[in-house]
């Protein structure tokens, strides 16, 4: 049988310093566990722009419906801020999402034991805290007409236009209750019903959807801003959130950092079934190209490899693998190895982004 294939577009930033390291874990698969894919490799965002003059060329989007998973770094940067809007580096990664129509985005929000006195709550909020934000990811405000800066009378106006159809709804649903099934089976449901008509409707619809087929999941509903309060407040009482697109970009940057840092926290992207059987996927970090940083050796890389986790395990089926991974990630973290933004106040001596790469496969070798 064909290995797997793999597309990785390291973008711009950190984003091709975390890759490094993701691609020393994908080696030792080779090595260690003979498990081997077809990696190829391109370009996003604001080095596409810089190779072709757009952010993602029509032979890499081709590429990247063909292959079995998308591994991206990250894009953009303070170079691209002033470029029009329709090149901007960031529109290559939402291309790459409406196109292959990911329109389900796993955000988890995970605590590891070994940071749990580094988020900025009280260790018994956190502890132990494993949350599933499902981000609606292809429709909402980031894509619904009209849109655009208009001149109405002697001034401008800026316009975006919140849309959800029924069936975008739905299908995100019920990748929701899907997921709390085989976790807490729980699910709670964010928007803003009280002041919008478009969360009217997703109320509706995921409550018809919940009583038609998943009556044995636990379902509530919240306004999106309480969300992002209780969240803070007291997350564990949350197992899975399902949200708009927008909300979802916001609450999952909060979760974020619940857990420490944007460099820990992973992301799935999934759209319906391929041939094989298997979604659609594209695997990211949530955190972006980090500008202040870039360069400098001191990026987490553990996002962009829990990522690459996500991949083995929702595209590839190999959850015993994924968990190898994620073993070596706790293990080095446990043994407090540390990179610069997971230093707390105490301080201490940060590793670079590659000697946590290399620790980690270390891990990954003392697991044999
Ligand atoms: P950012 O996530 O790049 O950075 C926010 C802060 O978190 C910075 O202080 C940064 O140093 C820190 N940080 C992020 N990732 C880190 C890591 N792995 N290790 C250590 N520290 C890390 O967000 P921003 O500054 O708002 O955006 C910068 C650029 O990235 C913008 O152009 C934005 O559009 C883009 N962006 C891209 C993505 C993506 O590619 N998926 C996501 C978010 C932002
Ligand atoms: C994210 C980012 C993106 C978004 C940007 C870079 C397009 O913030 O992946 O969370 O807003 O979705
Ligand atoms: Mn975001």
């Amino acid at each position: 049988m064909a290995n797997p294939s793999l597309l990785i577009l390291a973008g711009d930033g950190i984003g091709p310093e975390v890759m490094a390291e993701v691609k020393k874990i994908i080696a030792w698969m080779g090595d260690k566990r003979g498990v081997t894919f077809d990696v190829s490799e391109d370009l996003v965002g604001g080095c596409a722009y810089d190779a072709h003059g757009t952010p993602l060329h029509d032979d890499t989007m081709a590429k990247a419906q063909a292959v079995d998973a998308v591994l991206l770094g990250a894009v953009g940067g303070p170079k691209y801020d002033t470029l029009d809007f329709s090149v901007k580096p960031e529109r290559g990664l939402l291309r790459l999402r409406k196109e292959m129509d990911l329109y389900s985005n796993l955000r988890p929000a995970q605590c590891f034991d070994a940071l749990a006195d580094f988020s900025s709550l009280k260790q018994d909020v956190i502890a132990g805290l494993d949350i599933m934000i499902v981000r609606e990811l292809t429709s909402g405000v980031y894509f619904g007409e009209p849109r655009g800066i208009f001149t109405e009378g002697n001034e401008r106006v800026g316009i975006n236009t919140q849309r959800y159809t029924e069936s975008e709804i739905a299908r995100v649903a019920r990748s929701a209750f899907e997921l709390a099934r085989k976790r807490g089976n729980k699910v709670c449901s964010m928007e803003k019903a009280n002041v919008m008509e478009s969360g009217i409707l997703w109320r509706q619809v995921v409550q018809e959807i919940h009583d038609k087929e998943y009556a044995d999941v636990e379902l509530s509903h919240m306004y999106a801003d309480a969300g992002a309060m209780q969240l803070t407040r007291w997350p564990k009482q949350f197992d899975v959130i399902v949200t708009d697109n927008l909300f979802g970009d916001l609450l999952s940057d909060l979760a974020a950092m619940l857990t420490g840092s944007l460099g820990m926290l992973p992301s799935a992207s999934l759209g319906a079934p391929m041939a094989n059987g298997r979604p659609k996927a594209l695997y990211e970090p949530v955190h972006g190209s980090a500008p202040d940083i870039a360069g400098q050796g001191k990026a987490n890389p553990i996002a962009c490899i829990l990522s690459f986790a996500m991949a083995l395990r929702y595209s590839f089926d190999m959850g015993d693998e994924a968990t190898r991974v994620e073993s070596a990630v706790e293990k080095v973290l446990a043994d407090g190895v540390r990179t610069a933004d997971l230093m707390g106040p105490a301080g201490g001596t940060p590793v670079s982004t590659s000697q946590m790469g290399d620790a980690i496969v270390a891990a990954l070798d003392a697991s044999l």
